[in-house]
């Protein structure tokens, strides 16, 4: 199926009312990253023409959040009064474009994985089917709706966990709360959901209404349950922070990437790790992190928006954002890589060194307590302990240049704009404002004064 015919409803609009937080579900964080972050970060995968948001309570918290996340073709739509899932998704009918496949999925099952709902949909438009929806068998059916067929085992309808008789609890398939539907049935039978006894519109009885016209329903069950956990309680809640880390870890041993400690170990979804990296407690990759093949975190690192090239060791307590560290380059510990770094191959960047909007040519080292802002270094240079690249004049801010095999000496100040050349070499606690032409020192010391027979004061 083409995408350009998948329209898609996230429901949103509950009031979680079981959770006591006063807070939309969709907007709770789950080891850093809420739920309706999850949900969105696999729908776009599918590039929908349209992905249409029911929100109802405190829905300014969620839109508020989604327009953060700039992803295209979302529509919102409101539901004021939360009168169940049948009725939010009547809510969004409205919006829908007139032929296409409906993909309707609970907003508080941030688990489903993309593969599946890829499946889902092929299947769907395989079968040519016209009603699908994804069932699980869980250990303990417990607050699921319960699917009912008949003797030949076609679906007639879903009962709530609170509406089945004693019999009916005793069902172990259930409904996961991710459906595909046509739009044109859809939107031609919704209107007949009533309002139930518990005075909601169940979403569940559309599958009664097209069993009932002899529309069938089929289903596709998806085994591993814990993609189908949806949060309504608190010990939910508490699980699905568990289980993220379970789906980390696996996803981990199966890429050969050893985790220390996968308790404190945090990644965000767009993550890459290659095989045979090793990432030690505490570490938190985010956004679009590259780590690529047999490179070493080793502890207690905030990697964001950052690639660590082939072989390359992160030490300990070090921060790396924006920025490209190449292969075989040790970085760390306590390293702090602010955004707009291009940072080669074999390169040493140690204890206490910020670097700002720089590149390093491949082989430099800068060791030690250093600033290092918007330069650009060339290769094999060498910085000695406690240089700044004094590049902020207080009004604007400007370049240094250091060209290859330069040695700066400890403690020199480069007062830029300026350009030490080719092999020039400066001396330690210089201060230069000049360019310093290849092949020269640059110096800027007062001269030596020894005093002889010098006595300091006696203490009192
Ligand atoms: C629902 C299903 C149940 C299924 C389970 C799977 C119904 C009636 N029941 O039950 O069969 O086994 O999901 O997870 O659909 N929402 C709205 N507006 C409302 C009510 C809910 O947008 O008026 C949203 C909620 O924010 C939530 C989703 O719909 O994201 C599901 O609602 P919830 O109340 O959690 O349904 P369940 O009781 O879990
Ligand atoms: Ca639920």
């Amino acid at each position: 199926m083409s995408n350009k015919n998948l329209n898609i409803i996230l429901l949103c609009a509950g009031k979680s009312s079981r959770l006591k937080f006063n807070l939309p579900k969709v907007i709770l964080p789950i080891n850093g990253r809420t739920l309706i972050e999850r949900s969105l970060e696999n729908l776009d995968k599918l590039n929908p023409k349209k992905t249409i948001i029911v929100t109802g309570f405190r829905d300014d918290l969620v839109t508020n959040l989604v327009k953060t996340f700039h992803y295209k073709n979302i529509e919102f739509v409101s539901q004021k009064t939360q009168l169940g899932t049948g009725h939010a998704v009547k809510r969004a009918i409205g919006s829908l474009d007139k032929s296409s496949t409906v993909l309707i999925l609970n907003g508080d099952t941030p688990f489903v994985d993309i593969d599946t709902i890829k499946q889902s949909i092929s299947f769907h438009s395989k079968n040519k089917s016209v009603f699908t929806i994804a069932t699980s068998f869980p250990k303990d059916p417990k607050g699921y709706g319960r699917i009912l067929r008949d003797n030949d085992n076609q679906i007639l309808d879903i009962v709530e966990e609170r509406d089945c008789s004693s019999e009916q609890k005793l069902i172990k398939e259930v409904n996961a709360g991710l459906y595909l539907v046509d739009s044109v049935l859809l939107i031609k039978h919704i209107k007949k959901i009533k309002k139930n006894k518990n005075s909601e519109y169940y979403l569940t009885d559309l599958i009664n209404i097209f069993a009932r016209n002899g529309l069938d329903v089929n289903s596709i069950p998806i085994k591993d349950e814990r993609k189908f956990i949806n949060i309504n309680t608190f010990d939910d809640y508490k699980y699905a922070h568990d289980i993220d880390k379970m789906f980390i870890y696996e996803e981990c041993i199966k890429n050969n990437i050893f985790l220390s400690d996968p308790g404190t170990f945090q990644k965000d979804f767009n993550v890459k790790i290659s095989k045979n990296v090793s990432i030690g407690p505490n570490v938190i990759l985010k956004g679009k992190t590259e780590i690529k093949e047999g490179a070493r975190i080793e502890g207690n690192a905030y990697i964001d928006d950052s690639t660590i090239g082939r072989g390359s060791i992160v030490k300990p307590f070090t921060s790396i954002e924006g920025s490209i560290v190449g292969s075989m380059t040790q970085i760390g510990p306590f390293a702090n890589l602010r955004p707009g770094n291009n940072i080669k191959d074999n390169i040493k960047v140690g204890n206490f060194v910020e670097i700002k909007k720089s590149s390093i040519g491949n082989r430099s080292k800068i060791p030690h307590l250093s600033y290092i802002g918007d330069t650009e270094m060339g290769t094999g240079v060498n910085i000695g302990a406690g240089t700044i690249t004094c590049n902020y004049d207080g009004v604007s801010k400007h370049k240094t240049i250091i060209e290859d095999n330069v040695f700066v000496g400890s403690d020199s100040m480069l007062i830029a704009p300026i350009k030490l050349g080719k092999n020039s070499t400066t001396g330690a606690g210089s201060v230069l404002s000049s360019d310093l032409p290849a092949d020269s020192l640059g110096v800027t010391r007062t001269k030596e004064k020894h005093i002889k027979n010098w006595k300091r004061r006696p203490k009192k």
